[in-house]
């Protein structure tokens, strides 16, 4: 099956959340997961959608959160979706694998989700709680890590707190970006340059991993 990975457009948006809203249910907003994206917007360079013959058939985003008392910055991915007849065809894994690397070409060194271990274990996440990282009110085997860049989790311990907790009274909460930028001092990839390439289109096919949205210069290859 030949599906594209592109980033995410406003009208995309009632797509997905009919896709959301069969998988998980319109409860889905009740979830813990979701109060860290309360208030809070996503890195519009990290919402993927997969479209087959330019219908939307599955979506992932990410937020900012923070790690613990040094509030040390990090993303929480998902929700992560694909529509159940296209399921099983590598759109959830090409989704996964697309956003992690976006994520570590934004800079961006720590991603955490709240999922199954069995699915994501395949894209290098591992139990966040032995390595003393803690999501209060969610079920603790299922808060998984992956380093996006090796060591960035050293040293780094606590519960995951909301972005916006951090941003209260600075006018900045609907800013993660610009506010992550400050704290991690990455300069050099956003602007125009990153919107440019952030937005450029790339094709997947079915077990095949590409990263087209990373621009020639900067492919992978599967
Ligand atoms: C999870 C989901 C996104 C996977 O998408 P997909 O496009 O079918 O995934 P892929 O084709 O990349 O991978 C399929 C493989 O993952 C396995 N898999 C799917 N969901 C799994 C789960 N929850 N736990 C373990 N393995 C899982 C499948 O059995 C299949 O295994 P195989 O490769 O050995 O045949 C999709 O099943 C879905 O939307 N599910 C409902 C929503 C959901 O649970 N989202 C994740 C919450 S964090």
């Amino acid at each position: 099956m030949m599906f594209e990975i592109t980033t995410e457009r406003p009208e995309n948006r009632a797509q997905i959340e009919i896709l959301l809203d069969a998988a998980f249910g319109s409860e889905r907003r009740h979830k813990t997961s979701y109060r860290f994206r309360d208030g809070v917007a996503p890195d519009s360079y990290l919402q993927l959608v997969a479209q087959v013959d330019r219908k939307i058939v599955g979506s992932v985003r990410c937020w900012p959160v923070a790690i613990g008392d040094q509030a040390a910055p990090a993303l929480l991915l998902g929700p992560l979706v694909v529509a159940e007849r296209f399921r099983n065809a590598g759109i959830g894994a090409a989704l996964v694998q697309r956003t992690l690397e976006m994520a570590a070409w934004r800079r961006h060194r720590i991603m955490l989700l709240v999922g199954d271990f069995s699915y994501y274990a395949r894209f290098g996440f591992m139990p966040a709680a032995p390595l003393g990282l803690y999501m209060p009110g969610e079920r603790i085997e299922r808060l998984l890590v992956a380093e996006l860049d090796k060591g960035a989790l050293a040293g780094v311990v606590g519960d995951i707190q909301p972005w916006r907790s951090l941003r209260r009274g600075t006018g900045d909460a609907q800013r993660p970006g610009s506010a992550r930028r400050r704290v991690m001092g990455d300069e050099q990839r956003g602007g125009e340059d990153g919107e440019r390439r952030g937005n450029q289109h790339g094709t997947g096919r079915a077990r095949h991993v590409d990263a087209v949205a990373l621009g020639e210069d900067e492919r992978v290859r599967a």
